[in-house]
């Protein structure tokens, strides 16, 4: 296996940053990632990294970065109502979204368009549009980078919750997702709850409702207002939308009669971050290369040159002004390395 030193990461992270790898290597496979893991370069300090679309590298990575490229989408199962579809954590998740619309099995529109890979979908239990990865996960295949072994995790076994799962937790690092196969259905279930959809169904034109139709709308509202890393480096949401109790949304909605919120089935309340961040005056705030996207303030962007420094300090800025004015502490969302 070629283990390259000092690698530039730049086109491997969507923020466009030009932090380096000391050992960087990519896997296709199961043996091949074995392989890696016996080398002592890559027994220190290692790092499984997919699209890049979720991280900040505030540093250099004084470590080995493994790029997991493990390719494939089968259809594994069937039964009256579903349709059980495994792909390789290296596929391109709106490539498999799309391979799914195309077989007509329904389940993942909602989550056309978001980048990065499959193998990172349940890191995150990745969401959009009124839709979460866990309304249709089946069950993943991860390697113990320790242990050597490869482990199945159900649904329940991952404790899924907002932008969650145990692999952001207490797994944090000790596994490569390897495969992850999800349960679509024959039938579906058009999820079109998130206002924008249906305003963008009917700016369409769509008479007869249908997963291809979902998904064309939620692309257009994503490309509509989501930088495209390809031309501003960002990584999506930089920040959770936070939830506060009956009480404290109670007081900011007297103050703030537009505060933007939703109930949730604990009681409490989620705000919409990007318009708590919009209040305290950041849209489209810019300082150097480092910036708060002008469309949606949960995303901070990076023009050019930015550092990773600089966006970690800038979102450091954000944190202290929105609980400054609202009393709310917003937590990152994007993976800081
Ligand atoms: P990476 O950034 O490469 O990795 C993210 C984390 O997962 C890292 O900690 C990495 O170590 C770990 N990891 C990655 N792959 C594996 C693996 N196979 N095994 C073990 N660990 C692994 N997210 C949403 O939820 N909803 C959105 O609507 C959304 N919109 C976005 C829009 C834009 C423009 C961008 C740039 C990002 C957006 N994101 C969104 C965030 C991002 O797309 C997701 O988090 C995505 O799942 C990250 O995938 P990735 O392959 O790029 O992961
Ligand atoms: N808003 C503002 N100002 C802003 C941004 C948003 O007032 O600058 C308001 C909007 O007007 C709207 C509300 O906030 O009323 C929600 O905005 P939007 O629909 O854009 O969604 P979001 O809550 O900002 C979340 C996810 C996105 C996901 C969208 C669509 C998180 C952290 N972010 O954003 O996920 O695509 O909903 O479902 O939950 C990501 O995780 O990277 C990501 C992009």
């Amino acid at each position: 296996m070629l283990i390259s030193d000092n690698v530039l990461l730049k086109s491997y992270n969507t923020f466009g940053l030009s932090a380096t790898a000391r050992y960087f290597s990519t896997f296709s496979n199961q043996q091949e990632l074995a392989a890696l893991l016996e080398d002592p370069r890559v027994q220190e300090r290692r790092m499984i990294l997919g699209g890049g679309s979720n991280v900040l590298f505030t540093r250099d990575f004084d470590g080995a970065m493994l790029k997991n490229e493990i390719k494939g989408i089968e259809i594994i199962g069937e039964d009256n109502d579903y349709v059980y579809v495994k792909a390789g954590a290296g596929e391109n998740w709106n490539g498999f979204v799309q391979y799914c619309i195309q077989h007509n099995l329904a389940g993942l529109e909602n989550l056309s368009l978001i980048p990065g890979n499959v193998g990172a979908s349940p890191m995150q239990n990745i969401g959009a549009y009124g839709v979460e990865i866990k309304d249709t996960f089946q069950e993943l295949e991860a390697f113990h980078l320790h242990d050597k072994t490869v482990v199945k995790f159900d649904n329940a076994a991952c404790d899924f919750g907002y932008r969650e799962s145990v692999f952001k937790r207490q797994y944090k690092d000790q596994f490569a997702i390897l495969n992850v196969t999800y349960r679509l259905s024959k039938q579906p279930h058009f999820n079109t709850s998130y206002g924008a959809i249906e305003a963008e169904l009917e700016h369409m034109g769509v008479k007869d409702l249908s997963i291809q139709a979902i998904s064309q709308a939620v692309i257009n509202i994503r490309t509509s207002k989501l930088p495209n890393p390809a031309e501003i480096g960002n990584a999506g949401s930089f920040f959770k939308n936070p939830a506060v109790d009956l009480v404290h949304y109670e007081a900011l909605k007297g103050t703030y009669p537009n505060l933007v919120a939703y109930p949730l089935a604990d009681g409490n309340f989620k705000l919409a971050a990007g318009w708590l961040i919009e209040q305290c005056g950041w849209k489209g705030y810019r300082d150097g290369d480092a910036g708060v996207h002008a469309k949606q303030s949960l995303v901070l962007v990076n023009y050019g040159n930015a550092s990773g420094n600089a966006i970690y300090e800038l979102s450091q800025k954000v944190i202290e002004s929105v609980k400054e004015k609202f009393n709310v502490v917003l937590e990152r969302e994007v993976n800081i390395i």
